[in-house]
């Protein structure tokens, strides 16, 4: 099948707090994005890239991406994720499958990438990485009261690289009636099913300072 894959990386960073948008902030000695991109080459499948970013970073979005992966293409990314995902679907051609992937999770494994591909292909339907929840949950009122535990073997924390046959996610963008935080739950609004595959704990995404010193601790080289 022909893959495309958005790599959205238009966010701010506020939680971060680095000073730049979080893609473009430094994880030991390049910038997020270019992590995610290296894992992006890394895949099997030869994807056609689509990097999303913010319009005054896309002359160094190129940059990095011709240098990675030699190609593809930068959209300008929008106030929400949905916008930049949105951005990114205008510029993905004729692909059968298309994988949207968090810049953020910058020490994604090549690896997860192909299973999500691999799943789609398999079964024509949607597929997101999950992880099974190992902290019990509590629905919580404001101010902290307690309402209930939530029964956690029923939960996946879910992660991307999140992979759909392209022409239903391009068709539930245009038929998106609110904002969601992922493309998964675009896909159900829209009456496509979407399986949990298994994810990976390198595909956390760097948000707050402590996400990025884990980050930083991954890539160092083992000492003696
Ligand atoms: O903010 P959050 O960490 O959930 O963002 C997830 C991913 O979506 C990040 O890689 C971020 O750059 C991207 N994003 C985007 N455009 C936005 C907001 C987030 O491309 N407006």
């Amino acid at each position: 099948p022909r893959v495309a894959c958005i790599v959205v990386a238009a966010g701010s960073g506020t939680r971060l707090g680095a000073g730049a948008p979080k893609a473009f902030v430094a994880l030991a000695g390049r910038t997020i994005l270019e992590h995610a991109l290296h894992s992006v080459a890394g895949m099997s499948a030869e994807p056609h890239v689509v990097v999303v970013v913010p319009a005054d970073r896309v002359d160094e979005a190129r940059t990095v991406l011709d240098r990675v992966l030699s190609g593809g293409d930068i959209a300008v990314g929008g106030a929400t994720r949905q916008a930049s995902v949105a951005a990114g679907l205008a510029l993905i051609g004729d692909a059968d499958i298309v994988l949207v992937h968090d810049a953020a999770r910058a020490l994604t494994p090549s690896a997860l990438f192909d299973r999500v591909v691999d799943a789609v292909a398999a079964t024509g339907t949607g597929a997101i990485p999950g992880l099974p929840v190992s902290d019990t949950i509590k629905r919580t009122a404001a101010g902290g009261a307690i309402i209930d535990t939530v029964d956690r073997s029923q939960l996946a924390a879910v992660q991307t690289p999140q992979g759909f046959p392209a022409a239903e996610l391009v068709a539930a963008y245009g038929s998106a009636a609110r904002d969601v935080t992922d493309d998964a739950q675009l896909m159900a609004d829209a009456g496509h099913p979407v399986a949990v595959v298994e994810g990976d704990p390198l595909a956390f995404k760097v948000t707050t300072a402590w996400d990025l010193r884990r980050a930083e601790e991954l890539l160092r080289p083992a000492s003696a």
